[in-house]
């Protein structure tokens, strides 16, 4: 660890000493002290005590300019007004049910409004939805082999457990990458049955569908690549994979819980003009509710209507969370709503962009809709092994002196990136620049630093 990260680091730490306490004591009853693993971070996680618009306050009273925005899941910002208002409204009427209410038509109309399917089943996370879309490839083509992206995420379960964060050592050839099970507990039986491609790569898939004819039922896919950082697809590349699935008569699943929210009005599948047989959405569609969604064609969700294949969940479509969901895709994730993130997040990289180039750092900005990240890495990132250069030293030091200087440039680990919010104004993009401003050049001297003394992340 370099000088000038140490020193980011103990300001971190004698900025938020509450949260240190926090952490400490919430780790003698919850593994790791948070309740997700990706909340974990050295030397402690900062404890949130409120969030409102475009800012959160930690338990210090430190203010921060939010682009965590829960991993995404927020393009609505902190209590998005229109949010709050619907989901008040439902509270007094009963928060669950476990019985239809019509609310479940309504946000379906929605979805089939936007994306190019013609029904959905809701659930509570992106999980959820991408282990029943494996489930329904499988039902409908009869078939148990998936194929993921090496560092590609879909979730916890066991499935995609796969190649999520492989180390170098277990990589394999680049073009047919060893699948390499990313936790223990995962059952063998199912990890075996599914293969890893690398991203942007058709003849890779193109040799996984020769090799096992027959067998691989659906090709699950993030359009960007947003767990490694940002990772744009290649021109065409999802074309080609709605191809080689529909050539092999597999489902092409899109996995949208992160772009269909807030990369366009139509997610992925507007901005790339591709449709995919399955696709999956969460995150920022419930507008700070834990909402989320599968969604296919009549006749694919058919094995379902006709009670072949099971989808349940006693949480699926509570009143309170519908609401919200339909507030935010009617009132929120509007057109308009677009083109103004839109308009901030060109701001943004563009702002990066040239603060880089005037600094000589060794590195880029890349972004889309309400999404980007800086990547300290020297050329355009194309898959998880590019990624997987990216140096972690340097981009440590970015994160707590971003944080430092009050703003959370997005979430700790350098696999994610920042998202913008309706809620977030140019005043707060021209802060956020000043801040990377400031500490620029000092990033460019670690990256120096440790070209001359050759170690590297
Ligand atoms: C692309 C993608 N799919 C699925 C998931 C899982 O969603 P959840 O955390 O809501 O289970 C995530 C979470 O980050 C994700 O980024």
């Amino acid at each position: 660890m370099h000088d000038a990260l140490q020193k980011e680091i103990a300001t971190y730490e004698k900025r938020t000493p509450k949260s240190r306490a926090a952490h400490e004591k919430a780790s003698s009853r919850v593994p790791l002290g948070v309740g997700s693993n990706y909340r974990y971070y050295p030397p402690y996680p900062i404890f949130v005590r409120d969030g409102h618009g475009g800012y959160i306050h930690d338990l210090d009273g430190n203010k921060y300019l939010d682009h965590n925005l829960c991993y995404g899941a927020l393009m609505a910002g902190h209590c998005h007004p229109a949010v709050m208002k619907a989901v008040q409204e439902r509270l007094h009427l009963g928060t669950l049910f476990g019985m239809p209410h019509g609310m479940e038509l309504e946000l379906a109309d929605e979805i089939c409004a936007r994306f190019p399917v013609e029904m959905v089943r809701f659930g509570n996370s992106g999980s959820e939805v991408t282990m029943h879309s494996l489930r329904l490839a499988r039902a409908v083509t009869g078939r148990g082999k998936i194929v993921k992206m090496e560092g590609g995420y879909h979730g916890g379960h066991d499935a995609i457990s796969v190649s999520v964060k492989p180390k170098a050592s277990q990589f394999g050839d680049p073009d047919h990458p060893t699948p390499v099970v990313s936790s223990l507990g995962v059952l063998k039986g199912t990890s075996d049955a599914t293969l890893v491609a690398p991203f942007n790569n058709l003849p890779a898939l193109e040799w996984l569908f020769d090799q096992h004819p027959g067998e691989i039922a659906a090709v699950i896919v993030e359009p960007i690549m947003m767990n490694i950082a940002l990772c744009m697809p290649d021109e065409g590349y999802l074309q080609g994979v709605r191809e080689i699935t529909k050539r092999h008569g597999a489902m092409f699943i899109m996995d949208e819980v992160k772009t269909g929210g807030k990369l366009a009005y139509g997610g992925a599948c507007e901005y790339f003009n591709v449709k995919p047989d399955i696709l999956c959405l969460g995150k920022s569609i419930g507008g700070g509710f834990s909402l989320a969604a599968f969604a296919a064609s009549r006749e694919t969700m058919d094995v379902i209507a006709t009670q072949k294949m099971f989808h349940a969940g006693t949480y699926n479509t509570n009143p309170v969370v519908m609401a919200a969901g339909l507030a935010t895709l009617r009132e929120v994730l509007t057109h308009d709503a677009f083109a103004y993130v839109d308009k901030l997040g060109k701001k943004l990289v563009d702002g990066y962009n040239e603060i880089i180039a005037k600094t000589g750092m060794a590195a880029y900005t890349d972004g889309a809709g309400a999404n980007g990240a800086l990547m300290f890495y020297p050329k355009r990132v194309r898959n998880y092994r590019d990624w997987y250069h990216v140096d972690e030293d340097v981009w440590t030091h970015y994160w707590f002196g971003m944080v430092n200087r009050g703003v959370m440039a997005q979430p700790y680990w350098w696999d994610e990136q920042w998202t913008l919010s309706v809620q977030h104004t140019e005043k707060d993009i021209d802060f956020h620049l000043r801040v990377f401003a400031e500490i620029a050049p000092s990033l460019v001297a670690a990256q120096q630093e440790r070209m001359t003394t050759g170690v590297h992340g």
